[in-house]
């Protein structure tokens, strides 16, 4: 008797403590009514870039009015410097940022910034610029959030390969059989500049179109570098280009840029990015296509994981993070006018 007596007692005060622990852990989750996000961009002028911030900013209001919790996102800009961005880290760990948002300046060298992260317990969402898998695979509070480059080059491609079979003569404009081409490569140590590269003329091979490449070049995703090749390239090869491939939009602008100078006839050009630039481009004509990675849903990625994160929640089951790490977003083509 007096043995099942203390029995039940204890039974009592076991169910006693699970009720105040889960209760405890109830109002712990009600008490985090504000977090903060520190952001950095490896380069705060690179158009893409800029349009996600945008997004991300855009994010975050809409989050605070949904969810009553203030959220405070602290953007700083790498200018291109990973010293800076180290120090930018070290700064966002001092100031108790709950999760970091990085868009690494040299994305082989994450793993410093992996070590400071994980000593101080601060989950990381790395965008844009992937971190090599032996870095990711370090912890398990480590995500990415991009866009598979394969699929922009194919898609990329396609847009050429549609054109040629619609209406050769538009792209083989000297009707010489060939399609006479030149490259605008993004930086040689990005993972998307030689990926776009090799694919999107795959593509074009494989779909049939006769090309040749006249020339090419590095313009590290800029619109002036791009620009300084495209007028030199034009005074080299006059009345020999017929196609220029980019590897993103703002390079195609600096073409463009370039060929209005030069008071060249139509060219073709295509792009990637769909920066808000780039859409304007296509709509009027000087740029025959490009992919759109969907800017809302790649911030979105960003942002949602950023929030579960900084709130302790477990990331939402709808992103499907490929590995529990990666989130790919979608792409499309976007041409015209
Ligand atoms: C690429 C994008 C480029 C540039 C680069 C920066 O994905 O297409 O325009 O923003 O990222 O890392």
């Amino acid at each position: 008797m007096k043995k099942a007596g203390r029995r039940a007692g204890w039974l009592f005060l076991w169910m006693c403590m699970v009720f105040l622990a889960a209760g405890c852990k109830e109002a712990g989750k009600d008490e985090k009514k504000s977090v903060r996000i520190g952001v950095s961009l490896y380069r705060g002028d690179d158009t893409f870039i800029n349009n996600i911030r945008g997004e991300l900013e855009t994010c975050a209001k809409e989050y605070e009015q949904k969810h009553g919790v203030k959220v405070t996102l602290d953007i700083q800009d790498a200018k291109g410097s990973q010293n800076t961005q180290n120090n930018q880290v070290e700064r966002f760990i001092s100031l108790g940022c709950d999760v970091m948002c990085i868009n690494p300046v040299d994305r082989t060298a994450a793993s410093a910034l992996i070590d400071k992260a994980m000593t101080a317990g601060i989950p990381v969402v790395f965008f844009n610029r992937q971190p090599v898998e032996e870095d990711m695979d370090r912890w398990d509070q480590l995500y990415y959030v991009g866009a598979v480059a394969k699929e922009s080059a194919v898609l990329q491609g396609s847009i050429v390969v549609d054109q040629y079979r619609k209406d050769p003569e538009s792209l083989d404009i000297n009707g010489d059989g060939v399609v006479s081409y030149v490259l605008l490569e993004g930086e040689s140590s990005h993972q998307d500049s030689l990926i776009r590269t090799e694919w999107s003329i795959q593509t074009l091979k494989d779909g049939g179109v006769p090309i040749e490449k006249i020339t090419g070049g590095i313009a590290n995703w800029e619109r002036s570098q791009a620009s300084a090749l495209m007028e030199q390239w034009l005074e080299q090869y006059p009345d020999t280009i017929e196609l220029v491939v980019c590897n993103n939009d703002d390079m195609a602008l600096g073409a463009i840029d370039a060929l209005e100078r030069a008071g060249t006839g139509k060219i073709n050009l295509v792009g990637i990015d769909a920066t808000t630039p780039g859409l304007e481009a296509v709509r009027s004509g000087k740029l025959m296509g490009t992919v759109s990675s969907d800017k809302e849903q790649y911030a979105g990625a960003i942002f949602s994981i950023a929030a579960a994160k900084a709130l302790g929640q477990a990331v939402p089951r709808e992103l499907s993070l490929e590995d529990g790490k990666y989130y790919w977003s979608p792409q499309e083509i976007v041409t015209g006018p």
